[in-house]
């Protein structure tokens, strides 16, 4: 059953969806759960030379996507859809996206829309008119919101129930719980001199769980301390994060 529609305007829609047909979120595709429809903004221009830029008013370096072909296309995909789709503008300007917003995204809507800016960004008016949030995908400055729109569209369609093979996959995952993710090894157990560790090939299940939840804590505490500061620990988790600490001499 489909559970997800994301629809993305952009001026490279091909490679949008050549990128979001592959691998784990293609299957997703493949097997009805979810929906990537990409739509390029240029077919709603209305002038002979499909120019979909102009100058900026006031000077300056660079061109500006102007509101009409966007609007258009946006209004094409709201009306097919039968209602006023959430609209989201990828932008550098907008909150910086993380996995609540991931989960947010997926708990909150069945189809949003995504916009993807180029040159020096979008008329303004466009976003006043039809965009409901803007999200960025870090600070810094890309050429275009393709990026940005898969890297949304992938980390919400993974959240989708059967889109990942097993359900669980994800709720150990960095930034899920507020921590990051334990350290992970697969075959051979050996490897250029350097062993698994031996409780993970020891079948206990109990004592499996609570080397991957300390070292969990103990990479958060090292890599993102920030994030173990806001992060919820229960009782055993403080022992865990004592322990931890002992044994760093911190
Ligand atoms: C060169 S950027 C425009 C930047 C704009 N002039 C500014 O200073 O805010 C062109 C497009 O790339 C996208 N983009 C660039 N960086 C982004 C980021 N960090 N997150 C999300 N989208 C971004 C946006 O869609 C934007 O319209």
């Amino acid at each position: 059953m489909l559970s997800l529609t994301i629809d993305i305007m952009s001026l490279f829609p091909d490679t949008v969806s050549a990128v979001l047909r592959d691998s784990i979120i293609g299957k997703g595709q493949e097997n009805g759960i979810i929906r990537v429809n990409c739509h390029q903004i240029r077919d709603y221009t209305t002038n002979r030379q499909m120019q979909v830029d102009d100058y900026l008013y006031g000077g300056g370096q660079g061109m500006v996507m102007q509101a009409q072909p966007l609007h258009d296309c946006w209004k094409a995909i709201c009306e097919e859809a039968g209602e006023r789709l959430h609209t989201i503008y990828m932008s550098p300007q907008g909150k910086v996206f993380t996995q609540a917003d991931a989960k947010r995204l997926k708990n909150d809507y069945d189809r949003f829309i995504l916009v993807c800016g180029h040159y020096e960004g979008v008329d303004e008016r466009f976003i006043e008119a039809c965009v409901d949030e803007e999200i960025s995908i870090g600070d810094f400055v890309l050429t275009g919101g393709e990026i940005p729109a898969m890297a949304v569209a992938d980390a919400v369609c993974r959240l989708v129930p059967g889109v990942l093979s097993e359900e669980d996959c994800f709720e150990d995952e960095s930034h899920w719980n507020g921590l990051l993710e334990y350290p992970q090894y697969s075959r051979p157990f050996e490897w250029n001199g350097r062993k698994v560790p031996e409780v993970l090939t020891s079948g206990h299940h109990a004592n499996i769980a609570r080397w991957r939840r300390k070292e969990a804590i103990r990479r958060t505490l090292i890599k993102r301390p920030d994030m173990l500061e806001k992060a919820e620990l229960d009782k055993k988790d403080q022992l865990l994060l004592e322990e931890i600490r002992k044994e760093m001499e911190l």
